[in-house]
């Protein structure tokens, strides 16, 4: 008798819990009771991303908002630009499961602490990435694509070869620097540790969102995924750790005009960048005692390494194979690059920036086309109304940045790889949330131009000197909470003369 009632108040509790809330988003095809969606995840990351692209035409088709239940975790996918702003600058949170889930790496950092510190941590961090600051790393960001340049002349005449570890490795190296003052460059060892443990963390993390058994807290600690997920925070942490206390120690014997024998670092710093460059994390030690903690700043630093670097890299691999793909962009922005640059390959200055206008449109339309960060996530604290259905409070949200990049506003070719659409207002969409590559509102990427900054010197110097060649439409993907290639993106250099 016990377990009958037991049973039923859990059906009761199951239904109430499962109910659609008046005026709720329709739930996507496909629901089977219990588990949700779920089944339709199962499998490796390259089916995966086909699921997602799923997720997003099917929101695209039935109006740009539907509901997704992994397990007993209700999700809300929005592929409406207007209907992305209003969630995203209303409900500033991000939702609990990638919160929960990169906590132990990224503590309270920007990209997913709560909005509470998140609020206070933003004030601080924003002047670390105006234009003055950014501006003083144009000598560090040419000096490190001269070093890719060279480092891929060993590619020259040998056919396809994969682009991607090259960008991975100098874009790791860049941030490195610009956030540590931290040169990783010189130990090749530590170099692919620190990208392994990352590509680990996130791995370990896309796992256990596969797998609703390992949400909670306690059965993923007695998981293998849990044991290597730690380990590579470890090594992630022990390193920003080491470079904090050297960096701490150093600045207290700087303020007390003692001189530090050891003090090697302002002379790389220096050496590194031509001219002396101020880290993210020295910004932060200057700040009045009290404003940041010493796990503050990890937090911060960690936080920008992450969500710096791969996505640099991933924009710069799917860039040049695009333009390895469409000779005649390729051309025609070598041609640019000429007429702002002169003929000499001399480095690249603020001023000559803000003039290439044709190669930021193609980067833009890369970032459109293959969105290295395919989602945002929030969570919904406040029901929030939208044209034709009310999100709930409590619930989390996918705001589907690929989904937005196929939608209507974009015109017919919106399946079509034309970086000329950027170039004139009339070819673009009227609504100005339709660009949503660097995510969306008030807590949108706080390093896009830094990001845009050190792509166009890098594209610059790599494309003066070679010629690419490449074929995208062989290029197969995957989902690893970052949009990234598995094969068929290789690309090949020759020598531009
Ligand atoms: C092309 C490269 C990049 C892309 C596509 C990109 C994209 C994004 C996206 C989609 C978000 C989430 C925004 C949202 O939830 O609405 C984000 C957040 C963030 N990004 Fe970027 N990002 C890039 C480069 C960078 C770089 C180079 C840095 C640091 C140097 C950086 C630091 C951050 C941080 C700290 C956040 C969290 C912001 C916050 O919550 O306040 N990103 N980025």
């Amino acid at each position: 008798m016990l377990i009958i009632l037991a049973l039923l108040t859990i059906s009761v509790l199951y239904l109430w819990l499962r109910r659609p809330l008046p005026g709720e988003p329709p739930v996507m095809p496909g629901y089977i009771p219990i588990i949700g969606h779920t089944y339709r995840l199962l499998g490796d990351t390259v089916h995966l991303w086909e699921e997602y692209k799923t997720m997003c035409y099917t929101t695209l088709e039935k109006g740009g908002v539907l509901t997704y239940w992994v397990g007993p975790i209700k999700y809300y996918m929005v592929t409406d630009p207007d209907e992305c702003m209003t969630i995203a600058n209303t409900c500033l949170d991000k939702d609990y499961i990638s919160r929960k889930f990169t906590r132990n790496l990224l503590g309270n950092g920007l990209l997913y602490g709560p909005v509470n510190i998140w609020k206070s941590h933003r004030k601080v961090m924003n002047p670390a990435f105006n234009q003055q600051v950014l501006d003083g790393f144009i000598g560090l960001f040419n000096k490190q694509s001269r070093k890719l340049t060279d480092s891929l002349s060993k590619e020259l005449g040998k056919g396809p070869f994969n682009q991607a570890t090259y960008f991975q490795q100098i874009s790791l190296e860049t941030i490195c620097l610009t956030s540590m003052g931290l040169d990783i460059s010189a130990d090749n060892k530590q170099n692919e540790q620190f990208i392994e443990a990352f590509e680990e963390f996130l791995n370990m993390t896309i796992s256990r969102f596969k797998s609703p058994w390992l949400h909670s807290d306690f059965m993923y600690s007695w998981s293998s995924l849990s044991k290597k997920q730690d380990e590579s925070t470890k090594i992630i942490h022990e390193m920003t750790d080491t470079v904090l206390q050297r960096r701490k120690k150093e600045f207290k014997s700087k303020n007390s005009n003692k001189t530090d024998t050891n003090n090697n670092y302002e002379n790389w710093t220096q050496a590194r960048s031509g001219k002396k460059i101020k880290p993210l994390m020295d910004l932060l030690l200057e700040l009045e005692e009290g404003i940041f903690s010493d796990q503050d700043i990890r937090d911060e630093v960690v936080i920008t390494i992450t969500a710096g670097y791969e996505t640099v890299a991933g924009v710069l691999t799917f860039f040049f194979l695009l333009i390895g793909s469409f000779p005649e962009v390729q051309e025609r922005i070598v041609s640019e690059l000429e007429e702002v640059l002169g003929k000499e390959h001399r480095d690249l200055t603020k001023q000559d920036l803000s003039r290439l206008l044709y190669l930021e449109a193609v980067i833009k339309e890369t970032m459109r086309f293959y969105p290295i960060a395919p989602y945002a996530p929030r969570l919904i604290d406040k029901d929030v109304k939208l044209k034709n259905c009310t999100v709930r409070t409590g619930y989390n949200c996918l705001l589907m940045i690929y989904g937005v990049s196929r939608h209507p506003v974009w015109g017919e070719d919106a399946e079509s790889f034309r970086p000329e659409r950027w170039l004139d207002p009339a070819t673009l969409p009227s609504n100005p949330n339709a660009f949503l590559a660097f995510g969306v509102g008030k807590r949108n990427c706080i390093g896009k131009l830094y990001a845009m900054m050190s792509m166009k010197i890098t594209i610059a110097h790599v494309l003066r000197n070679y010629r690419v060649t490449g074929d995208h439409t062989k290029m197969k993907l995957k989902f690893d909470i970052l949009l990234k290639p598995v094969s068929g993106h290789y690309i090949s250099i020759e020598n531009r003369v």
